[in-house]
């Protein structure tokens, strides 16, 4: 080897090695999983059709600054790409595009120095190849040469065009250019009209199918691979710590953002990189507000507490709800429909079983808890129509908090929620006794062959059980700071 070769050898290692991140997590899913799942889009998808993905759009917040970029959970399922201002095209067969025989495409962020100097390492083309295990990577500036007649195909297959994109002028393939190349190549912009229905599909006798992804999406997604169970299972595992952690360290003085932080703080330790939806921390009538996230108050007094959380490990996420009470103590009114929403949780998770579905995992709770307010005086018959239960019992988990799905028959493999809930807002039509009280329980059920599994069981959902943990001491106590003014 002469001295230039060793020269030029060690400098590129040297770059290398500045850009490569280390000490990174080892757990990712791996490229061959995102592979697996993109053949088992294909052969679900019709013949002769084309799926196109989007990533998701960056989003801005205020001024200069945007919101923490998440990757559309459908595109990262297909490819593990998570960059902005990238195009997803899979075939039902192969096809020769670009010179080249191919049964899938991927347009991404070129490599700009100066960018990720700002914004961020981007893997490019070279690093989508290696690491992404894709054949056929080009810049996203190539789309708008990509020579395909896409009239050819008996069914060119989308979700939906992200109505929020922008157009950041300076970059000429980002993803406002992309779609409007698709539309062009499409014929969409001809057809004058932005998602068309499926009486405009029929009119105009379209290729275009918006609806039948969703479905095929939703049958691959619904159930879990072994993979993905191995996620979701540590995403429910470290929020079930969080959820008891906080049952030790509560206190009347504390706030609920407060409250939020030591949940989101133990998220972080384990490695968590989000939380899958805002964190929802109710001290008493807030919790009555289902989807509650400004987490404004300051002192919980005697409040039941409802925390509605969820860690986000590696794309997956949980949904656990634990509710108790801020002194540590139910009183006689919170204590009754506590246990009236644990009941009905407990039938609906014995119900989480194969061949089951939504419908009879609601009517169980429901029921019960139909003739428990009956029966505490809050309503006037067990048939009376109430807003005291207002959503409904379950939903599926996994990339999305509320995943996709057909909604069909539960399955091996399926991870989904069982969430009854009672709330009671001031000024309900009730005894006055019962205002304020909000009672959510929500864990996360994964089902088996040989019945429910509970992910999330960890952290106690029995009220005497609650009320032993909150015993204990926390290590938080010990965490002072200093008063600021
Ligand atoms: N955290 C939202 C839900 O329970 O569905
Ligand atoms: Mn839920
Ligand atoms: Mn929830």
């Amino acid at each position: 080897m002469n001295i230039r070769i060793i020269l030029v050898t060690i400098l590129s290692f040297i770059t290398n090695l500045s850009n490569a991140q280390k000490d990174l997590p080892t757990d990712y899913l791996s490229s061959e999983f995102h592979k697996n799942r993109r053949e088992a889009l294909r052969k679900s998808m019709p013949e002769n059709s084309v799926a196109v993905f989007f990533a998701n759009a960056v989003r801005n917040r205020a001024n200069d600054v945007d919101y923490v970029y998440h990757q559309d959970p459908n595109f990262y399922y297909l490819t593990g790409y998570n960059e902005p201002h990238a195009v997803l095209l899979i075939f039902s067969e192969e096809k020769e595009v670009n010179d080249v025989i191919t049964n899938e495409l991927i347009y991404v962020q070129k490599r700009d120095a100066s960018a990720e100097m700002w914004t961020g390492r981007r893997l490019g083309v070279e690093g989508v190849g290696a690491n992404l295990g894709f054949s056929n990577v080009f810049n996203g500036e190539d789309f708008k040469d990509l020579n395909i007649d896409f009239s050819s195909f008996d069914k060119v297959l989308f979700t939906d065009f992200k109505n929020d994109v922008r157009d950041s002028k300076t970059n000429e393939a980002d993803l406002y250019n992309l779609i409007e190349q698709f539309k062009i190549k499409v014929s969409y912009e001809a057809q004058s009209f932005e998602i068309p229905t499926e009486e405009q599909i029929v009119e105009i006798e379209t290729n275009i199918d918006v609806e039948g992804l969703k479905t095929l999406m939703a049958s691959l997604r619904e159930v879990k691979t072994e993979d993905e169970l191995v996620l979701l299972k540590k995403a429910c595992e470290i929020s079930a710590v969080g959820q008891m952690e906080v049952m030790k360290a509560m206190h009347p003085n504390m706030s609920e953002a407060e409250v939020q932080g030591v949940h989101e703080y133990i998220y972080k330790k384990y490695g968590a990189e989000y939380e899958g939806y805002p964190s929802i921390v109710g001290g008493g009538n807030n919790g009555c507000v289902l989807h509650y996230i400004e987490n404004t108050k300051t002192k919980l007094d005697n409040d039941l507490v409802l925390m509605d959380l969820g860690a986000e490990y590696h794309g997956y996420t949980a949904d656990v709800t634990r509710t108790i009470p801020a002194n540590g103590k139910f009183n006689k009114q919170q204590r009754l429909i506590y246990d009236l929403v644990y009941d009905a949780q407990e039938a609906g998770i014995k119900e989480t079983v194969v061949g089951s579905d939504f419908k009879r995992i609601d009517s169980v709770g429901r029921e019960i808890i139909n003739k428990g307010l009956y029966k505490l005086g809050i309503i006037d018959s067990v048939g009376q129509k109430h807003t005291y239960f207002p959503h409904g019992t379950s939903h599926h988990i996994g990339l999305d908090v509320h995943d996709l799905s057909n909604r069909g028959e539960l399955k091996e493999n399926m991870v989904i929620t069982v969430e009854p809930g009672i709330y009671i807002p001031e000024g309900s039509p009730c005894d006055e006794k019962w205002w304020g009280i909000a009672v959510r329980i929500e864990d996360c059920i994964l089902v088996t062959k040989n019945g429910p599994f509970n992910y999330s069981g960890m952290a106690p959902r029995d009220a005497d059980e609650i009320e032993d943990l909150m015993k204990e001491e926390s290590i938080l106590n010990a965490f002072t700071l200093p008063k600021l003014d």
